[in-house]
């Protein structure tokens, strides 16, 4: 067998890169204000700022798009996209959404309040915020290994189960539900294991306890279950998401991921008990249950593309490019979250600026200097994300200093994959002469968006 793992799919039809130089990018970071987000993608080579709706779409999900049925309630799409879901969750009813945080909100309004708890492997950052914006305390209980980047283990996503139990005894009467993020995405892109989704289902049923799974990476995650956990190595993936699915009383799932969509999500649920709730809150807050703010031909693209995202080549490949990433990283040096995750590689900004003191941000100077070096943007996960500056002017730091490349689907071949390790080679050559920042302007909340910088 020859060792190359292909692309499992040909290009039908490509959308040009505008090549820069190196002076232009100065200048355009510069009017950015040294912040990646601000520049245009057009002026970007390799565009990893996050792997959520950014993905290539297949032919078949441009030819289901002409089957959009765009009627308001009952519409043709809707029950399309029903028959694929129900084969995997095995329940109903759902309903769409326009992302997965609408999914969230609505399923959080109909079934929390102010004063609750809500336990988590690690929440998504929205996620986080929505609850917290309900007055509902977030709580992280990810396995200490999976706050240490550099520790090999197969399910750094796994949830804590004694912290949870702890949770759950002491304030179990503030514990509307319990959720699992698959993949871990705060954590890097880390998978959960069979056993953990099957002994936290339990652990909550025990106490009484709905369980809800964030489902947004579900076959990236399938898939490390079969490569990684003893018993499923024969097990298609498709019956590894429905074992997945079968655990669960409700998901909510950004369909931009492994939905391989552009746009779209949904919530699921087992019982009937928050359904009035949930069906209200979609009405008020989305549109007409059947639609729930996504168009027809949306529901089509995401009914074809979560099959797609099923199929094992495809998933193979798609792990294996960041596994492919990260060797060439370790070949030049460069410290990363380990094991890859499934959407993206994280790395270490303090294995390629050890000397750069935090109040000078090295995570995002490293994100500055990969724009620099080759046109490649990835996003910082670190003191400027997390950190915050107090009313009297004191910063608190991240504890990691991260730079995470996430890899849109099906979007960028092993060349582009051979270039940027490259440019993050060579970046490492010239840590000594990069440069961190200052913040200029900030935001109160969120201010890694939209915050303005100098070289400092
Ligand atoms: C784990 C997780 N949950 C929820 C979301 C929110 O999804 P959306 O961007 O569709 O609102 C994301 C998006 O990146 C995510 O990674």
């Amino acid at each position: 067998m020859p060792k190359t793992l292909i692309e499992p799919f040909r290009i039908k039809s490509i959308e040009p890169i505008r090549m820069t130089t190196r002076a232009q990018r100065e200048e355009l970071l510069a009017a950015a204000r040294l912040n990646v987000f601000k520049l245009r993608a057009e002026d970007v080579l390799i565009d990893w700022l996050t792997d959520s709706g950014t993905g290539a779409m297949s032919s078949r999900q441009w030819g289901a798009i002409m089957e959009g049925d765009e009627s308001y309630a009952g519409a043709r799409s809707f029950y399309r996209l029903e028959k694929v879901l129900q084969e995997l969750p095995g329940r109903q009813p759902f309903g769409p959404t326009p992302r997965g945080r609408a999914a969230e909100k609505v399923l959080f309004s109909a079934t929390g309040k102010a004063g609750d708890l809500g336990p988590n492997n690690c929440h998504f950052d929205p996620t986080r915020g929505n609850l917290e914006s309900m007055g509902v305390q977030a709580v992280d209980c990810v396995v200490a290994e999976g706050l240490q980047p550099a520790t090999i283990a197969p399910f750094k996503g796994n949830i804590d189960l004694e912290k949870a139990e702890a949770l759950l005894r002491q304030e179990g009467a503030r514990i509307p539900f319990g959720m699992l993020t698959v993949t871990n995405n705060t954590g890097g892109g880390q998978p959960v294991s069979m056993a953990n989704i099957r002994a936290c289902a339990a652990l909550l049923k025990k106490y009484g306890k709905p369980f809800i799974m964030d489902v947004c990476r579900f076959s990236e995650n399938a898939m490390f279950i079969k490569m990684r956990e003893p018993g499923y190595e024969n097990t298609p993936i498709k019956d590894i998401v429905k074992e997945m699915f079968s655990y669960a009383d409700g998901a909510t799932m950004s369909a931009k991921k492994d939905g391989m969509v552009n746009i779209g999500g949904f919530i699921v649920l087992r019982s009937d008990e928050w359904l009035d709730a949930v069906r209200s809150g979609l009405i008020m807050m989305e549109g007409f249950p059947t639609y729930g703010g996504m168009a027809g031909r949306d529901l089509e693209a995401l009914a074809v593309g979560l099959e797609e995202g099923m199929d094992e080549d495809y998933l193979r490949y798609r792990l294996r490019t960041a596994e492919y990433l990260g060797e060439k990283l370790d070949a030049a040096g460069v410290g990363f979250v380990k094991p890859t995750g499934g959407h993206a590689v994280y790395i270490d900004a303090k294995t390629v600026l050890p000397d750069m003191p935090v109040a000078h941000y090295p995570a995002w100077a490293l994100c500055n200097a990969l724009y620099l070096e080759g046109g490649i943007r990835g996003v910082e996960i670190g003191s400027v994300m997390f950190g915050k500056r107090l009313d009297d002017g004191v910063e608190t730091f991240h504890s990691m200093e991260l730079v995470r490349l996430a890899f849109p689907r099906r979007m960028y071949t092993q060349s582009h994959f051979d270039y940027a390790a490259e440019v993050i080679a060579e970046v490492k050559e010239k840590a000594a002469s990069i440069r961190g920042v200052r913040i200029t302007k900030q935001p109160k909340f969120l201010r890694h968006f939209t915050c303005e910088c100098e070289w400092v």
